[in-house]
């Protein structure tokens, strides 16, 4: 990674501050990070899968707060070699980074938590926005990445552990949640709410209004300003299987 520019991002939130390197291809940490950051309930000593793990701020966040191992996957290979070099920046040798998607790269690994911020932007909003300057954004409607992340973590969760979740009204909300209650029946539960401000690229693009007509994800519009709303759910596994 020599000839790529980096610059460094303090991260401000829960477990901070610590400061990391971002890279071109590699995601920032959004107000959506913030917000899970802010959710995640982390026992000392658990075991912590961070999914679609980006720059590692997740699991940075984890570990700080007392996670005694984590690994993160992403399928994005900048943003592994990028989150490896934060580990070492910021002296976590308990955070394990690894290519891959999904859960492929931690067969036979169970957690006690999943933190589950993986890709969930329709693939037209992400090339419409900056967000996802590598690509790998969350499929047609954002809810195929998440909905094939729920499925795989059954196999990735210890008995009663915890999944956290982002959705949001800028993406097939409805698909991913359907997917969390068929996995998790009852126990899926909301923990946190925000309304925020969609950039005004998105919705110019003409390929973000087809979305907006079908259905697929809703906006809202507040004089000259249109807004998206982000939830955070902890989704809990059975006690016993
Ligand atoms: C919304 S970003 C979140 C990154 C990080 N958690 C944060 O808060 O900054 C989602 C990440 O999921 C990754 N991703 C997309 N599809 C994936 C897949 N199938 N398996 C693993 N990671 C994936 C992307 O490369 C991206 O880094």
């Amino acid at each position: 990674m020599e000839d790529l520019q980096e610059w460094p991002f303090t991260w401000e939130g829960r477990g901070g501050p610590f400061t990391i390197l971002l890279a071109p291809g590699v995601f920032a940490p959004t107000r959506t990070s913030f917000e899970m950051a802010e959710g995640i309930r982390i026992n000392p000593g658990d075991t912590v899968i961070d999914v679609g793990s980006g720059s590692g701020v997740l699991s940075f966040v984890a570990a700080r707060l007392g996670a005694a191992r984590v690994f993160g996957t992403d399928v994005n290979p900048k943003a592994i070699e990028m989150a490896r070099r934060n580990a070492v920046l910021l002296g976590l040798a308990t955070v394990d980074f690894r290519e891959g998607s999904l859960f492929e790269p931690l067969v036979g690994i169970r957690a006690d938590v999943v933190i589950g911020d993986v890709s969930g932007i329709p693939d037209d909003i992400a090339a419409a926005s900056d967000w996802f300057p590598g690509g790998f954004s969350g499929g047609p409607t954002g809810a195929e990445v998440p909905v094939a992340m729920l499925e795989g973590a059954r196999d990735h969760l210890a008995p009663g552990g915890r999944l956290y979740l982002p959705t949001g009204s800028i993406q097939d909300e409805g698909a991913v949640l359907r997917a969390a209650r068929r996995i998790f029946g009852p126990r899926v539960l909301k923990l946190r709410e925000r309304v925020l401000p969609l950039p005004g690229k998105i919705t110019e693009s003409a390929m973000v209004r087809r979305l907006m007509d079908s259905g697929v994800v809703r906006f809202i519009r507040r004089g000259s300003r249109m807004l998206w709303e982000l939830r955070i759910w902890e989704c809990t596994a059975p006690p016993e299987r």
